[in-house]
């Protein structure tokens, strides 16, 4: 046992069986779960950075590419999901398919896609809403909007230091409050939140067409500028490695499946479809922006309300920030939603304190770790600035897709016989081509970004030695006991 210990898919099944959380969500819930969790800072701020830093109009290709890995990764997700309806996402996959240990690192890794990466879309929140007020005159102290050590311009365009990302901190805070009273009233405030952030960006893709400029676009694939990363064929993979944050959380929709009413058919229903459904939009997207405003002036916090500017449409650029601010918000309210999920099944199974896997009596979620979850968050959101988180975030996040495809392929041949209501086309090249390609994601970010990575996991290997092995074991003898006395 110990380190190899696996949990049988007959053991989780039998877990989702005895969910206490409320099962609550249908199919097109599930998609808007998915939708909400993508469209965030990624579209609304990373394409300026992506195409001004590394891809230009090439960024098309960057969110091709990227978005081939994740639905590459998201048909292995689908499977497993649909397989597996039970709440922790690649994390419980992991523990039925490979054992404790890989799970463990698995379930750290998620940390940083879930709650690093609410920290980074209200880093891009605080961005909208900061440009809101002031555009309504309202100019909240300039070091107190960004990261300590951030250049940030002051309301008359002197450069100060930031101190602290207060916006972005009280955000995060909101949400957590949000989540603690209930996952129906979430759920129903992301469906209309969804709604509306997406039609803001297809307002944007309608209005600006007319006003994209065919010369903004060519040369396609700027020259490289000397060093690696910077524009050419190598910034389109960079980029891709940058852009992929915006297609993170349509593997959300697993981390709910014990909140699902029928998780076998509607799962993969909701990752796959909102899947395509942002893919098409980003793409659109991306083209009318880099065709309104030259690409080297991206480099803004809120480049889709620079664009509309740029077409003298004026009275859009509330709308869209706005719609950016109550869509950012749900945004982080998924990726909260997700990583509270998931720390309640590693904490069901002994690898994390019993309080995160605590149930509220009558609000029926887990209200501990939603709120400490939210706390921890928030200083992210507030210390680190939106670079480092999202390059972290989706560094972490490829890894967990590289594992997720390896794991469907250990899967197929250990359990080959399990129900499978959706089964991965094209195997073995579905995962072998989505774990390749989030390798090649991972190889283009810097290295700085690896190094946080590898401290990441040393650190999390760290607790598991000291104290998660010994209490995920003391909870199976525990269990073993219980079911012997009742035999
Ligand atoms: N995909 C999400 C975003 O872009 C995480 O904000």
């Amino acid at each position: 046992m110990g380190i190899l210990t696996r949990k049988s898919v007959a053991e989780l099944q039998a877990d989702a069986d005895h969910s206490t959380l409320r099962r609550a969500l249908g199919r097109w819930q599930l998609t808007a779960l998915g939708i909400g969790s993508i469209i965030g800072t990624g579209i609304f701020v990373l394409t300026g950075t992506a195409a001004s830093q590394h891809a230009g109009p090439a960024l098309v290709l960057s969110m091709v590419i990227a978005g081939i890995a994740c639905a590459f990764a998201g048909l292995c997700y689908a499977e497993l999901a649909s397989m597996i309806p039970v709440a922790g996402s690649a994390y419980t996959y992991a523990y039925a398919t490979v054992g404790e240990l890989t799970a463990w690192i698995i379930g750290w890794d998620l940390i940083l896609e879930y709650a690093l990466s609410g920290s980074t879309v209200a880093v891009g929140w605080s961005g909208y809403f900061v440009s809101f007020m002031s555009d309504l005159g309202v100019h909240i102290p300039a070091a107190l909007t960004a990261a300590p050590g951030q250049a940030v311009a002051d309301a008359s365009g002197a450069t100060v230091m930031g101190l602290f990302n207060a916006p972005a901190a009280a955000i995060v805070l909101l949400v957590s409050g949000l989540l603690a009273l209930g996952i129906r009233e979430s759920a129903s405030a992301n469906a209309i939140l969804v709604v509306i952030k997406s039609a803001v960006l297809v307002v944007f893709v309608i209005a600006g067409i007319a006003y994209v400029n065919r010369e903004h676009l060519t040369p396609f694939i700027p020259p490289n500028a000397g060093a690696f990363g910077h524009f050419g064929w190598s910034g389109v993979l960079r980029g891709a490695g940058v852009m992929f944050f915006a297609y993170i959380g349509f593997d959300a929709v697993s981390t709910a499946a014990q909140e699902a009413r029928n998780p076998q058919k509607d799962m993969p229903y909701g990752i796959l479809m909102s899947l395509v459904l942002c893919t098409v939009l980003y793409i659109a997207v991306a083209i009318v922006l880099i065709g309104i405003v030259p690409y080297e002036k991206l480099n803004v916090a809120d480049p889709i309300a620079v664009g509309i500017d740029a077409t003298g449409l004026t009275w859009l650029s509330p709308v869209i920030k706005v719609s950016a601010i109550f869509g950012l918000f749900s945004t982080i309210l998924v990726q909260l939603l997700g990583q509270t999920r998931i720390f309640f099944s590693m904490s069901r199974d002994g690898l994390l304190p019993d309080a995160f896997a605590t149930v509220h009596p009558r609000f029926r979620t887990p209200h501990i770790s939603t709120l400490v979850t939210g706390t921890l968050v928030a200083l992210g959101a507030g210390l680190l600035p939106l670079n480092v988180l999202s390059q972290l975030v989706s560094m972490g996040t490829l890894l967990a897709f590289v594992l997720v495809c390896i794991g469907i392929l250990v899967l197929r041949r250990s359990a080959p016989d399990l129900p499978r209501p959706f089964r991965t086309p094209g195997m073995p090249w579905v995962p072998i081509a989505g774990a390749l390609a989030c390798l090649i994601q991972m190889v283009v970010l810097p290295w700085a970004t690896w190094e946080r990575l590898i401290v990441w996991l040393v650190a999390g290997l760290a607790v598991y030695f000291i104290y998660g092995k010994r209490r995920a074991a003391l909870k199976r003898a525990e269990a073993t006991r219980t079911t012997a006395i009742a035999a």
